[in-house]
This record gives C-alpha cells, structure tokens and sequence, in this order.
C-alpha cells in the first residue's frame, strides 16, 4: 500500500506543504472537506503545481448530473449507442489526456458507477459507452467529497475496495471555525479584491472584524466572501461597519459571544478533570453551551468513550 500523507488540523503553512507534496508524487488523491472550504481551489492548486500542469484540468461533478450523463461525460460514446447519441463524443477521459481528472462529490456515485471508477483507476484503460476497443487512459486523479467515506464504508453505500484506491494521499481542508486566524487575512484579500473592481477604497471597522471573528461560518471560506461582497454593495461610506454585514445565522452570535477555541475547551475540560458543570464555569458557558460546544467539536462522543486525552 502507498504512503498516506493525511493532514489533521493544518495551518495555512502545513496546507500549502501538503499541496506540494501532493503535486509533486503523482498518485490519486482525496480531498475532504465540508463545503466552501477550498476543495476546488485545492485541487486546481495541485495540477498548477504538478508535471501535468501543460496538460488540460477537467473537472467532474458527479452530484450535478444524473448517473447516466456523468459516464457518458466521463467516457464519451460512440454513435447510436443510446437515444440522442446522433454523433460520438469523445469522453473527459481522453480529452483530459496526460493532465487531471478531478472529480468531485465522489460521496454521490450510484454503486454501478463506483464499479466503473474502480476499474478505470485500476487499470487505467476506459472504454466509450457502445464500443468494444478499450482506450488507455493517462490522467491523474484527484478526487474529493463533503461526505465522511469511512462511515459511508460502513453503511454499504461506497466500496471499500474503490475508497482504498482513492485514499492514497488524502487531504482535509478545515472548516473556517477551526482557523479562526485566518479570517482577518481572507477578509481583506476580499474585499481588496471588490475595491479594484470597483474602484474603491472601503475598509472594514474594528467592529465588523470582531462580528465576523465571532461567527462559526457554516458556510466557511464561500461564505465569508459572501458576506464581504455583499457588506461592500450595502456599505455606503468608506467604512464597513457590523450592520453591514448580512449573517446568515445571525442568531449565533449572541449565543456565542466570546468565542471558544477547541484548544481552550481542551485545555478547561482537562483542568476541570472533565466535571462538566466546573468546566462550563471555566470558560464563562451555560452547561447548555457547553453542550452545544462539545457536540460542535465532535468531542461530545470522545469523552463517553474515554479515549480523548
Ligand atoms: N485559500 C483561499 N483563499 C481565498 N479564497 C479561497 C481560498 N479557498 C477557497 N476560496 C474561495 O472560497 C470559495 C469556495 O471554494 P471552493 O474551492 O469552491 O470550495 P469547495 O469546493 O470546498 O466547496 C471559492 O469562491 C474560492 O474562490
Ligand atoms: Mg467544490
């Protein structure tokens, strides 16, 4: 089995390295990641930065497209193969030639194309639908997903033998909430971006930094450029203040006021010996907040079963 280069909890710093790496080795990899947190951007980073960067970059949406279309976009078909084949169509396969394949919400292939997929990377040989010759297939792939595969695994709706053959090198782009650092930067670099289109000099105030530093971003990266985007059409004067910016879970913040890093939660429960009531005092919570923290963090599960710390 190859190497698996795997990313936990990576800063910009680490990412950027795993990208590198990634492009440099040649092998298929696999992006997780909820939405909005880069998967695309990863993925066209990888080929920009790899040997096959000449070559063309397509890329796949298997949610967007029934089952049926998406193998005849992928392998192409020859003539009269199905109703509305009037001409043969050469797949993305080929067309792609010695550069990548990237297809993404790998999470929503139906189990017959799963089968398909499998074989493709397999042996790397494709065939269109209604031909007979088998066409050698040079790409590289690049696959990614919102889903966790593992537990799909386990409930029988991906194969496990085609999810070993894509998690080679497997990359995880954090949520926003879980680099809350970063938030300042990618503010910026947005909104400088609407200030050259629009000729503009706007800049946010320290209010609408700290609004925006106390959100949890369900959206994540796509999101914040949302909300800068839109607060830059609303903002009248030069200054961008907290009322110009549209939260789609406004609701949030009040609640969580005072924003509580997995480490700091960490850190408290240990301190407070995992006395839930202790540790809500320790960082200023309800025991409902807590709560709400600890499921938000995945740690809810970790603590029943003891093996956290
Ligand atoms: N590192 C980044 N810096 C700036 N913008 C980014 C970055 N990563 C993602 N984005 C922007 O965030 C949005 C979502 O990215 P995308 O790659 O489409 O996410 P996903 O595929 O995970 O849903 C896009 O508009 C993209 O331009
Ligand atoms: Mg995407």
């Amino acid at each position: 089995m190859s190497k698996r280069i795997g990313v936990g909890d990576m800063n910009r710093r680490e990412g950027i390295e795993v990208i590198e790496k990634a492009a440099g080795c040649d092998k298929n990899v696999l992006i997780l990641g909820e939405t909005g947190t880069g998967k695309d951007v990863a993925a066209r980073r990888i080929h920009e930065l790899s040997p096959r960067r000449a070559f063309p970059f397509v890329a796949v949406n298997c949610a967007s497209l029934p089952d049926e279309l998406v193998e005849a976009e992928l392998f192409g078909y020859a003539r009269g193969s199905f109703t509305g084949a009037v001409k043969e169509k050469e797949g993305l396969l080929e067309a792609a030639g010695k550069g990548t394949v990237f297809l993404d919400e790998i999470g929503e292939l139906s189990y017959h194309l799963q089968a398909k997929i499998l074989r493709l990377i397999d042996k790397k040989e494709a065939r269109r639908i209604g031909e007979t010759t088998m066409r050698h297939v040079s790409a590289r792939f690049i696959f990614a997903t919102n889903k966790d595969l593992q537990e799909e695994v386990k409930m029988g709706r991906f194969r496990s033998d085609l999810y070993f053959r894509v998690n080679v090198v497997r990359i995880r782009m954090p949520p926003l909430r879980e680099r809350m650092d970063e938030i300042p930067l990618l503010a910026h670099q947005f909104l400088e971006r609407e200030n050259a289109r629009g000729n503009a000099k706007k800049d946010l105030s320290p209010d609408a930094l700290k609004k925006l530093m106390n959100y949890d971003f369900p959206g994540n990266i796509r999101e914040l450029e949302n909300i800068i985007e839109r607060a830059f059409i609303l903002c009248d004067g030069n200054i961008i203040r907290d009322g110009d910016l549209r939260l789609e879970r406004e609701d949030w913040l009040q609640e969580n006021a005072g924003y509580v890093t997995p480490e700091s939660l960490r850190r408290a429960l240990s301190s407070c010996r995992w006395n839930k009531t202790r540790t809500a005092n320790e960082i200023g919570k309800s025991r409902r907040q807590l709560y709400r923290l600890l499921e938000k963090y995945r740690m809810d599960d970790c603590i029943r079963k003891g093996f956290f710390f």
